[in-house]
C-alpha cells in the first residue's frame, strides 16, 4: 500500500497495541496521513458522499426491517404501518427510499467524473472495474428493494424484469421459474428478494473496501491527469480533503433533505401506493428513474433477446473501457475532441433516460434506436479512434505547475498573500 506512515504511538496503550496489531498505524497511513493531489476539485468529493450514503442506507434499512413483514399478504400493510404508527417511521422510510435515488445521483456524477478525467486509465483499471461491479450490485439491490413494498409497480416491475430471462434460448423458461420460486411472481419471490436485498449492501460494502484499497495503491487521480511527481504536488488527506469532503457532504445533505421533507414522493410512482394486484396491469410500467436509460435500450430492439443482450451490453462495455480508450492523455481538459464527444455522450444518456419513461411506440422507439447507437458508438468507435486522430493540448510539467499557472491567471501571482498584508507596508514606506 502507498501512503508512508508518520504515525508515532503516543500513549502506553497505543505503543502496546502497535507492536501486536498495528491497526492505528494502518488507519493513519490510509486516512489522515494519506497524500492526495493538491488540485482535487469538488468532483472528487463524491466518493466520500457515496461512502456516507451506503452507511445511511444500511442503517435505515436495518431499522425498517424491524417493522417490515416480507409476506405478500402483509408487506404493503406493514409499510403503511411504518409510515403511520412507528415513531419517525415516515422519516426512516423516506430517507431510505429517497436515499436510493441520492445514491444513484452521486454514483452517476462519480462515474461521469471518471469518464471525463480518464480515471479508469492505467494504473486505475482495477479500481474502475471494481466500481462497475459496485454499480451492478447497486442496481440489483435497488431493483429488489423496490419490490418489497408490494405495490403495483413493485409487482409489475418484478414481473417484467424477471420475464426478460425467458428470452434466453432453451433455458429461458426454467430460469424464470427458478428465479420466481414458482410459476409467477409470488410470496417465494418476495421472500428471496427480501433476503438478497438485505445481503447485497454488505457485499457492496466489501467491494467498496477493495475499491478504496485499489485507490490507495494507485493513488488519487486529479483534474490534470498528470501523475503526482513529488511531495509538493500533494497535501495530507486530513485536514485538507476531509474539510472539503465534509463541506460537500453538508451541501449534498441539504439537497437530500429537501426531497425527504418537501417532495418525498416526487421521484416515486403514484401506482406504488396501490397494493399489488396480479389481475390488473398498470397502463405504463416504468422503472425508477435511474434505470430509465437502460430500459430505453432494452425496448429499442424489436427482438426480446437482442434487447436483453444490448441492455446488459450497455453495462458490460464499461468493464473493457480502460482498453477501448487509446489516448495517452488522461484528462478531457487537454483533449479538445474528446471533451466534445463526452458532452454529446452526456446528452445521449439524458435523452435515453427521457425516452425510457415514454411509451414504447412510434417516434419514441426510433429515437431510442438512434440514441442507443450513439451510446455504443461513443465507447466502441469514438473512444478508440480519438486516441489516434486527436492532437492533445500541451500537458503541464506537474500538478504544482498547473496550480501556480491557474493562480497567476486569476491575478494572485501564485502567492497566497492576503490583500494589504505584505504589499501594503512597502507601498507606504
Ligand atoms: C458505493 C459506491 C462507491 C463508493 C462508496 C466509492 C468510493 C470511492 C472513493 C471514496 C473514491 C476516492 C474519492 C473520489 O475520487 O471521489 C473513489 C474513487 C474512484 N471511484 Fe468510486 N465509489 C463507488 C462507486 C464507483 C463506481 C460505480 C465507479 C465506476 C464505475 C467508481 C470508480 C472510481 C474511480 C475510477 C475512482 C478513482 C478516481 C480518481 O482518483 O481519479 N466508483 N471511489
Amino acid at each position: 500500500m502507498s501512503g508512508h506512515s508518520s504515525y508515532v504511538p503516543s500513549t502506553g496503550f497505543e505503543k502496546w497495541l502497535d507492536r501486536r496489531l498495528p491497526i492505528i498505524r494502518f488507519m493513519h497511513a490510509e486516512t489522515s496521513g494519506f497524500p492526495c493531489p493538491k488540485n482535487l476539485s469538488y468532483f472528487w468529493t463524491f466518493g466520500a458522499i457515496l461512502t456516507f450514503m451506503l452507511v445511511v442506507q444500511i442503517i435505515t434499512g436495518i431499522v425498517l426491517v424491524m417493522h417490515y413483514t416480507p409476506h405478500t399478504d402483509m408487506a404493503f400493510a406493514s409499510v403503511e404501518h411504518i409510515m403511520r404508527n412507528v415513531n419517525y417511521g415516515w422519516l426512516l422510510r423516506y430517507v431510505h427510499a429517497n436515499g436510493a435515488s441520492m445514491f444513484f445521483i452521486a454514483v452517476y456524477i462519480h462515474m461521469f467524473r471518471g469518464l471525463y478525467y480518464g480515471s479508469y486509465k492505467e494504473p486505475r483499471e482495477v479500481l474502475w472495474i471494481l466500481g462497475v461491479i459496485i454499480f451492478l450490485l447497486m442496481m440489483a439491490t435497488a431493483f429488489m428493494g423496490y419490490v418489497l413494498p408490494w405495490g403495483q409497480m413493485s409487482f409489475w416491475g418484478a414481473t417484467v424484469i424477471t420475464n426478460l430471462f425467458s428470452a434466453l434460448p432453451l433455458v429461458g423458461e426454467p430460469v424464470v421459474q427458478w428465479l420466481w420460486g414458482g410459476f409467477a411472481v409470488d410470496n417465494p419471490t418476495l421472500n428471496r428478494f427480501f433476503s438478497l436485498h438485505y445481503l447485497l449492501p454488505f457485499m457492496i460494502l466489501g467491494v467498496v473496501i477493495l475499491h478504496i484499497w485499489a485507490l490507495h495503491v494507485a493513488g488519487n487521480g486529479n483534474p490534470t491527469g498528470v501523475s503526482v511527481k513529488s511531495k509538493q504536488d500533494t497535501v495530507p488527506f486530513h485536514p485538507y480533503v476531509t474539510m472539503k469532503d465534509g463541506f460537500a457532504l453538508v451541501c449534498f445533505l441539504i439537497f437530500f433533505a429537501y426531497f425527504v421533507f418537501y417532495i418525498p414522493n416526487y421521484l416515486g410512482h403514484a401506482d406504488n401506493y396501490i397494493p399489488a394486484d396480479p389481475l390488473v396491469t398498470p397502463a405504463h410500467i416504468v422503472p425508477e428513474w435511474y434505470f430509465l436509460p437502460f430500459y430505453a435500450i432494452l425496448r429499442a430492439v424489436p427482438d426480446k433477446l437482442g434487447g436483453v443482450l444490448l441492455m446488459f451490453g450497455a453495462i458490460a462495455v464499461l468493464f473493457i473501457l480502460p482498453w477501448l480508450d487509446t489516448s495517452k492523455v488522461r484528462s478531457a481538459a487537454f483533449r479538445p475532441l474528446y471533451k466534445q464527444a463526452f458532452w454529446i455522450f452526456v446528452v445521449v444518456c439524458i435523452a435515453l433516460g427521457w425516452l425510457g419513461g415514454q411509451p414504447a411506440e412510434g417516434g419514441y422507439v426510433i429515437a431510442a434506436r438512434i440514441f442507443t447507437f450513439l451510446y455504443f458508438a461513443f465507447f466502441l468507435i469514438v473512444m478508440p479512434l480519438l486516441g489516434i486522430i486527436e492532437t492533445p493540448k500541451k500537458l503541464p510539467e506537474s500538478i504544482s505547475q498547473s496550480v501556480l499557472e491557474k493562480a497567476k491567471a486569476l491575478g494572485s501571482g501564485g502567492a497566497a498573500q492576503p490583500a494589504g498584508s505584505a504589499a501594503a507596508p512597502d507601498k507606504n514606506a
